[in-house]
This record gives C-alpha cells, sequence and structure tokens, in this order.
C-alpha cells in the first residue's frame, strides 16, 4: 500500500467514526425524545458530552489532518473540494463549540430537560447536512462553486439548516420561561432523577412497574 492509499484510508476511517458518532447522538436523542424513557433522558448529557469529547472532536481533527497530509502525498493542486472539507470541518467545531457549553449549563440545571433533546437534536441536524454534504463533495469533486452538484448541495444545505433553526425555535416557544429548571444539583452523570421527575410521571420513570427498594428495612 502506498503513502498516499494508507493516509486516504485513515482519513475515510476517521470520517466513518466522526460522522458515525454525529448519527448515533442524532438517534439517541430521537429515542431519548419519543420514549420518554427516564434512564435514557437522564443519562442523555452526561452521554452526549462523553461521545463529543472522546469521539467525535478526536475523529473531527484527524479527518481533515489526514485529508491535507494525503493531499500532500498526493501532489493535489489547491482545488475547490477541499475548501468545501475545510468549511465542513470549521462549521462541525462551530456546533461542538455550542454543544459542550450547552450540556455544562445543562449540568448546572440551567437549560429545561424537555428543551435539552430538542436543542442537541437541532444542532446534530444542523452538523449532519453539513458532514454528509462533504462526503458527497468529496467523491463528487466540484472544481468550482458554479457546477451544478454544489447547486443541489446549496440546496440541501439551505434546507437542513432551515429545519434545524425551525427544531431549535419550537423547543423555545414549547416551554415558556426561561429555560432555567430550578434544578441547580442535577448531575447528567448520575441518577439522581430530578430532570426525570420534572417532565415524566411515575409510571413512565418505572414502566415495567418493578420495585424499587428505598434501603430502610
Ligand atoms: C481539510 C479538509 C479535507 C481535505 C484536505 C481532504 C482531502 C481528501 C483527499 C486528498 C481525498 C482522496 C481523494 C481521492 O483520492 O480520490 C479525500 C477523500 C475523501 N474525503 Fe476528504 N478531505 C477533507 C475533508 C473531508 C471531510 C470534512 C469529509 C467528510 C466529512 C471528507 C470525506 C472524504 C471521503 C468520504 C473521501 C473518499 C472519496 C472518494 O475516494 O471518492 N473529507 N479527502
Amino acid at each position: 500500500m502506498s503513502r498516499y492509499s494508507l493516509l486516504v484510508s485513515l482519513h475515510v476511517a476517521s470520517v466513518i467514526v466522526w460522522l458515525g458518532c454525529g448519527t448515533t447522538l442524532a438517534f439517541i436523542t430521537i429515542y431519548a425524545r419519543r420514549a420518554r424513557n427516564g434512564v435514557v433522558v437522564g443519562q442523555l448529557g452526561a452521554l452526549a458530552r462523553w461521545l463529543t469529547l472522546w469521539i467525535l472532536l478526536p475523529a473531527s481533527l484527524a479527518a481533515p489532518g489526514f485529508g491535507v497530509l494525503a493531499a500532500h502525498a498526493g501532489h493535489w493542486p489547491d482545488i475547490f473540494f477541499f475548501h468545501v472539507g475545510e468549511g465542513a470541518f470549521l462549521f462541525s467545531f462551530l456546533t461542538v463549540a455550542i454543544r459542550l457549553p450547552l450540556l455544562r449549563r445543562a449540568r448546572r440545571g440551567a437549560v429545561a430537560p424537555a428543551r435539552l433533546p430538542r436543542y442537541l437534536l437541532a444542532l446534530a441536524l444542523a452538523e449532519l447536512t453539513v458532514l454528509y454534504l462533504a462526503v458527497a463533495d468529496m467523491v463528487a469533486k466540484p472544481s468550482g462553486i458554479e457546477t451544478s452538484s454544489v447547486r443541489y448541495g446549496g440546496v440541501v444545505l439551505v434546507l437542513g439548516l432551515l429545519a434545524a433553526a425551525a427544531i431549535a425555535v419550537r423547543a423555545r416557544k414549547r416551554d415558556p420561561g426561561n429555560g432555567v429548571t430550578g434544578v441547580s444539583d442535577w448531575r447528567i452523570g448520575g441518577f439522581e432523577g430530578a430532570p426525570v421527575a420534572a417532565i415524566l410521571g411515575p409510571q413512565q420513570q418505572n414502566p415495567i412497574g418493578t420495585r424499587v427498594d428505598s434501603g430502610s428495612h
């Protein structure tokens, strides 16, 4: 295997982990919203933070790193489609820069628990729209902005970003007030259950009806 093939393979492998992680995060968020499963909702913030910090962020740094090295090794000229890749990387970084402080605020109880999945979903939709378009860009390799593939990509980009904005705006409207839960001691990583209790009834928190031991005998 040539050095170029090795670098492109590592580039594509990092892209798979990067997009796979973002896609998984989006599906888990959808599941948490639909199933209204107490354990999943209670752990969503901690899971999103862990996936972002330890999987998504390193993979999103590795992918353009290997991409640039591959472009040098393959003696690629400075072509338009690389700049789309760079733009996608910067956009993904921006979403991480929004997601991590959001999760920090949620952890302090400063974001209503019912809003968190919607905000995470809006961010994931915006990020994934850009990243999947970057994949199409890398495959189609458009030479300039005036090509038809870039025009179609532009339409998909606008639709994806509008849908993400709509989800975020609806999250604000659905839950009136300033979004503060008043549950200041919420620990996302724990099972304290305060945010879960704030949005779910007892049956939903414990849908199979198992007896929970209080510990006092
Ligand atoms: C700094 C930005 C980037 C650079 C310099 C870069 C560079 C490259 C290079 C040199 C190749 C090999 C092309 C070939 O041999 O045909 C490639 C392929 C690929 N890149 Fe990137 N890339 C960048 C960002 C991205 C991003 C952000 C994504 C997706 C999120 C991505 C996804 C892919 C995919 C899926 C391929 C395989 C395409 C194919 O072989 O047809 N790249 N990239």
